[in-house]
């Protein structure tokens, strides 16, 4: 069924229940979700392109360009640059820095080293935003740790998504095997909704109580994008660019993004 004349008539019945439901603003159709699909297609690349190249020795700002140049070679625009005044076309996260690290000359990727890209591209109007985790030659066995437990914990998350579930459950199944693990998530960033524009409600926190919160319905399309730390969850932004957010410890700190969209029967992953 179309997704707007479902949430006609789905609405009304979660609502009599008393749960929190979606404005019809995030609700989107099928064409618009295709668009979405197809902006996520080329993000996609473009993160295959920087798995290719990435190495010891390289600069930020060679990902940069070529996030860049892949981006514009595939016929999208990247989202970042330019976006409320951040200066490069993705962020580059090395290590201590939770997000929005800014592409530079003079950070150079060294053994030992995990990074996120985290890259966003707009096609005919529509957003896609997707985020990998990369190592540079051995990484230490902490390192592998987190990368791996932020991935499963993401991976847990899309594992419960499906028509009328509940953000609160996103969370508590992050935040759930985060702790299990003994890591921590970060609070202050979430994900969020997307596709029109870069960032939409609703927010999507990384921890939660399950059976809480909005109530997720088929059209709605969003990211989830948590930020683990190996230490304490407590960050800090950099005063010099007001961008980049590091860990307050020094601990390390992985985060891996998906654009979603949920389902008549579940999910569908529109970039990763
Ligand atoms: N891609 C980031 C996100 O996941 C946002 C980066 S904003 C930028 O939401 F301006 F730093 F690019
Ligand atoms: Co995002
Ligand atoms: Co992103």
């Amino acid at each position: 069924m179309d997704y707007l004349a479902n949430y006609d008539e789905m609405a009304p019945k979660y609502k009599k229940l008393g749960m929190l439901i979606p404005k019809k603003e995030m609700i989107k159709t099928k064409e618009q979700i295709e668009g979405i699909r197809l902006a996520g297609i080329i993000n996609n690349k473009v993160l295959d392109e920087v798995a290719k190249y990435i190495r010891a020795g390289m600069s930020t700002l060679e990902i940069d360009n070529i996030v860049y140049n892949k981006t514009i070679e595939l016929g999208g625009i990247p989202a970042c640059l330019g976006y409320e005044g951040f200066p490069k076309s993705c962020c580059t996260s090395i290590n201590d820095v939770v997000c929005h690290g800014i592409p530079s000359e003079t950070v150079i990727l060294k053994p030992g080293d995990i990074i996120n890209v985290d890259c966003t591209t707009i096609l005919n109007g529509y957003y896609a935003d997707a985020s990998r985790m990369f190592t540079i030659g051995d990484i230490s066995d902490e390192a592998k740790k987190l990368i791996r437990v932020t991935k499963e914990s993401l991976d847990l998350a899309l594992g419960i998504l499906k028509p009328y579930c509940r953000l609160g459950d996103i969370g508590y199944q992050i935040e759930h095997h985060v702790k299990q693990n003994g890591f921590s998530v970060v609070h202050e960033i979430g994900g969020h909704g997307v596709g029109l524009e870069f960032h939409e409600d609703p927010y999507v926190a990384h921890f939660g109580k399950r059976d809480t919160g909005l109530v997720l319905f088929p059209g709605m399309v969003f990211t989830i994008e948590p930020m683990i730390n190996t230490k304490s969850r407590k960050v800090f932004l950099d005063a010099s660019n007001n961008w980049t957010i590091y860990t307050m410890d020094g601990g390390l700190s992985a985060q891996v993004e998906h654009t979603v969209c949920i389902t008549e029967d579940g999910y569908q992953i529109l970039a990763d």
